[in-house]
């Protein structure tokens, strides 16, 4: 009677684990990306986390392996938390490819704004406030788990020309720490507020400053048709679209931009996948305004 108890359990035991096992591997589709990891890891250890983001990574991967033995290996090749840009699909080579960004936020439209572009397998760059992160958490948890590329835009969307170098490191660090306390990773770009720049106020800043080559001036506007007007009229092939994620005009006009543009045979990658169509390297301090495909 014991043995039969005994193997009942076992038979359960691994039931469960099979059905855990399939459970983790399952459907690359899903939202649920390899960043899970790292959550899991700071909310069971918050303070790693909060002392020292930029130590996680090799935390998370030891916790991970102690603690869940029969995790996949898929789940320790989550990107790392150092803010690595992710590369250009191979099979994005090649294509049309646009580079849509969306600055100052996040707001209370983000989040619906990253569903929305998950539906159309677009991906964008975010270039945001930092003293908004921590507004929205979630929001900047589920742009990262859904590939989109985190930018920095400054933490008080601040004009560099006029602050000092420690001042800018400031900016740039406090940001970091806000996206690392929402999602585990930095910022893996910069566009620096009001576009304003020089190479010297770019130095201290590790990271490659992004411009932009469309600007439908949105926030000026404020009118769906007009933002969508200007970007049919002036993106093509290598262009960074200069949008922002504070206005429903905005994230509407440029919706259906995407669809459109989509159906025209383009591509949309972040402002770092793009960048890399040409396998150049990505240079930090470098002001980057498109990317055309090299001639043949
Ligand atoms: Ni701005």
């Amino acid at each position: 009677m014991r043995k039969r108890a005994v193997s009942l359990a076992l038979i359960c035991i691994l039931l469960v684990a099979t059905f855990a096992g399939c459970s983790s591997t399952g459907g690359k589709n899903q939202t649920k990306d390899p960043s899970k990891d790292t959550s899991d890891v700071s909310q069971s250890d918050p303070s790693t986390e909060a002392s020292d983001p930029s130590a996680s990574a090799p935390t998370s991967a030891e916790d991970l392996t102690a603690t869940q033995p029969h995790s996949t290996p898929e789940q320790t090749t989550a990107p790392s938390s150092n803010g690595a840009p992710s590369a250009l699909p191979d099979d994005l080579k090649g294509k049309k490819l646009i580079a849509l960004t969306f600055d100052d936020g996040p707001s209370k439209f983000t989040y619906d704004l990253i569903s929305e572009l998950n539906n159309r397998g677009a991906k964008v760059t975010f270039f945001m406030v930092g003293s908004r992160v921590s507004e929205f958490p979630d929001t900047v948890k589920f742009m990262k788990d859904s590939g989109h590329e985190l930018g920095s835009h400054t933490f008080n969307h601040a004009n560099i020309k006029k602050l000092s170098d420690d001042e800018i490191r400031t900016e740039m660090n406090k940001t970091d720490d806000a996206l690392a306390n929402a999602c585990g990773q930095k910022a893996t770009a910069f566009r620096p507020p009001e576009g304003a720049y020089t190479n010297e106020k770019l130095a201290p800043i590790d990271k490659p400053c992004i411009m932009w080559s469309v600007d439908p001036l949105d926030w000026k506007y404020r009118d769906a048709q007009s933002v969508y007007d200007k970007i049919m009229a002036g993106a093509g092939d290598g262009s960074i679209v200069l949008l922002h994620d504070l206005y429903p005009t905005s994230i509407a006009g440029g919706l259906r931009a995407v669809d459109d543009l989509i159906a025209q045979g383009y591509a949309f990658v972040t402002v770092s996948q793009l960048l890399q169509r040409n396998d150049t390297k990505v240079v930090n301090q470098n002001a980057y305004f498109s990317e055309k495909p090299a001639a043949v």
